[in-house]
C-alpha cells in the first residue's frame, strides 16, 4: 500500500520537475523580443504630413505708436532688461553691450572702441531708424543672424514702443517722431 502511495508520489514528482525543466530550457533556447513598434502602426509615410508651422507674424510697425508711447515707462523697461549690458548715459561707458546714447539715428556699429560682431559691422552703412530698432529688439537673433546680443527679446509692440521712445530721448536734439 505504502509503496504505491510512494510510487504515485514520484511520479508526480518527476512529471512536476519535468515540466519546470521543460521551460527553463525553453526559455534559455527562446529569447523572445519585443517589437521596437507595433507592427499594427500605420507607417509614417502614409499619414498625412503635419501642417507646416505658421510663419511668424510680420512685425507690426513701431512708427505709428511712437507719438503716444511712454518713454518714462520705456526707461523702467531699459533699467530692468537692457542695463546689464548697456550704459545709456552721454559718454558713458562700454559694457557688455555698447553706450546707448543718441543710438536712434545713428549708425550701425558705430560706438567708438566696442567690439561688433561682423553681423552688426555688415550694417555700418545703415541707420537705426525706427524700424531697424523694432526688428531688433523684438528679436535680435531674428533681425540679425549672428549677433552677439545674447538677448531673447521685448515680444510685446507696447513695451518695444515704450523703449524706443525712451532711446529717442537720449539727445541732445532729438531724432523727430515719425
Ligand atoms: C546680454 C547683454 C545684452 C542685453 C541684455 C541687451 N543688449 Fe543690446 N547689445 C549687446 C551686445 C553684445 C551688442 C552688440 C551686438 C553686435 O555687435 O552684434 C548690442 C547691441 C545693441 C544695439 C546696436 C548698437 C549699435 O551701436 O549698433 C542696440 C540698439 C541695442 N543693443 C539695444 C538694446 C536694448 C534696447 C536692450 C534692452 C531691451 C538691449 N540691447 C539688451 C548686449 C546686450
Amino acid at each position: 500500500m505504502s509503496l504505491e502511495v510512494n510510487k504515485v508520489a514520484a511520479a508526480v514528482l518527476t512529471a512536476g520537475i519535468a515540466f519546470m525543466v521543460t521551460g527553463l530550457v525553453g526559455d534559455l533556447i527562446v529569447h523572445p523580443r519585443k517589437l521596437e513598434t507595433s507592427a499594427l502602426a500605420t507607417p509614417a509615410a502614409a499619414q498625412p504630413a503635419a501642417a507646416a508651422a505658421p510663419a511668424p507674424a510680420a512685425l507690426e510697425p513701431i512708427s505709428p505708436l511712437l507719438a503716444a508711447a511712454n518713454a518714462d515707462n520705456g526707461r523702467a523697461l531699459a533699467g530692468r532688461l537692457c542695463a546689464s549690458c548697456h550704459n545709456f548715459a552721454s559718454g558713458g561707458p562700454n559694457g557688455v553691450g555698447p553706450n546707448l546714447y543718441g543710438i536712434v539715428g545713428k549708425n550701425h556699429a558705430q560706438t567708438a572702441g566696442f567690439n561688433y560682431s561682423a553681423a552688426n559691422r555688415a550694417l555700418a552703412d545703415k541707420p537705426w531708424d525706427y524700424e531697424a530698432l523694432n526688428a531688433f529688439l523684438a528679436r535680435p537673433a531674428t533681425a540679425m543672424p549672428g549677433t552677439r546680443m545674447a538677448f531673447a527679446g521685448i515680444s510685446n509692440t507696447g513695451q518695444r514702443a515704450d523703449v524706443i521712445a525712451y532711446l529717442r530721448t537720449l539727445a541732445a536734439t532729438p531724432v523727430p517722431l515719425p
